[in-house]
C-alpha cells in the first residue's frame, strides 16, 4: 500500500531506510524522532523496525516520503498509536532540512489526512508539538487544526536538559472536510509557482 501525490510517493518503510534517516538526523528536540536519544547506537534501526512491525499490525503508518522526480527519500510522515475503538491517531512529520519550505509536507500531510479519515475510518487526528516549534505550530494553523491545551514540562529535551511544554492539537473529520478543498487548491497554485 502506498499513496501518490503530484510530486511524491509515500511508501512503507524498509530496513534500508534506517541509514538514510540516520544520515539526515539534522534537527534537535522533535518529540517523535529525537526524544529520548537519537544518537544512541541503533536508534534509527530500532525505529525503522518498529515502524515496519507496527505497519503490519495496522497500528502505525509512518510513510517514507520519496520525491518522484529524483527517487530520493526526503522525510517521514504519518499516523501512529492508532486506536480503532475511539477512531483516533497521532500525526508526526519530518522533512529533511534541505527539502524544507517547498510545500512537501503540506502535500504529504493532505494525502495522509485523507488516508486516515477515508481509508482507516478515523474520526480524529491529534498531534503534540513542542511550544518552541514554530514551523510545526504554523502548520497546525494552516491546516485548521484546533489547539486543545498544553502539557506542561512534559518531555526532557536531551540537548538542553530542560523539560519542554507540549501543545496538544486535534482535528475532526468534518473539520477536515471543510478545510481540505481550500488547502488542495492553494497547494496546486504554490506548486505551479515553484515550477515557474
Ligand atoms: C515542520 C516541517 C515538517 C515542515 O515541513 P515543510 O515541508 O518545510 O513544510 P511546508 O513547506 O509544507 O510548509 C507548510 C507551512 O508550515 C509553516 N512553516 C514551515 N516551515 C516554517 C518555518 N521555518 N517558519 C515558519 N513557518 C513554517 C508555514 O505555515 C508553511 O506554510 P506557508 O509558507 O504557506 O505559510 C519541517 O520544518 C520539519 O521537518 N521540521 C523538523 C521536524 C518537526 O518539527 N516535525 C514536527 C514535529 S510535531
Amino acid at each position: 500500500m502506498r499513496l501518490e501525490t503530484e510530486r511524491l510517493i509515500l511508501r512503507k518503510p524498509r530496513k534500508s531506510d534506517a541509514k538514510i534517516l540516520k544520515k539526515n538526523n539534522d534537527t534537535i528536540a522533535i518529540r517523535d524522532f529525537f526524544m529520548p536519544c537519537p544518537e544512541k547506537e541503533g536508534y534509527f534501526e530500532k525505529l525503522t523496525n518498529r515502524c515496519i512491525r507496527e505497519w503490519e499490525k495496522k497500528k502505525r503508518y509512518w510513510f517514507i516520503i520519496v520525491l518522484k522526480k529524483t527517487g530520493k527519500v526526503i522525510g517521514l510522515s504519518g499516523v501512529k498509536n492508532i486506536d480503532y475503538y475511539n477512531k483516533t491517531g497521532y500525526l508526526s512529520s519530518w522533512i529533511f532540512k534541505r527539502y524544507r519550505r517547498k510545500y512537501y509536507l503540506t502535500e504529504a500531510k493532505i494525502a495522509i489526512h485523507d488516508f486516515c479519515f477515508n481509508d482507516l475510518g478515523l474520526r480524529k487526528l491529534k498531534s503534540e508539538v513542542a511550544t518552541f516549534n514554530k514551523p510545526s505550530i504554523n502548520m497546525q494553523a494552516k491546516f485548521g487544526i484546533t489547539f486543545e491545551g498544553m502539557k506542561r514540562k512534559e518531555n526532557l529535551n536531551p540537548y538542553t536538559k530542560k523539560y519542554t511544554d507540549m501543545n496538544l492539537y486535534g482535528i475532526l473529520k468534518p473539520e477536515w472536510k471543510k478545510v481540505a478543498p481550500g488547502l488542495k487548491k492553494d497547494l496546486k497554485k504554490k506548486i505551479d509557482k515553484l515550477k515557474g
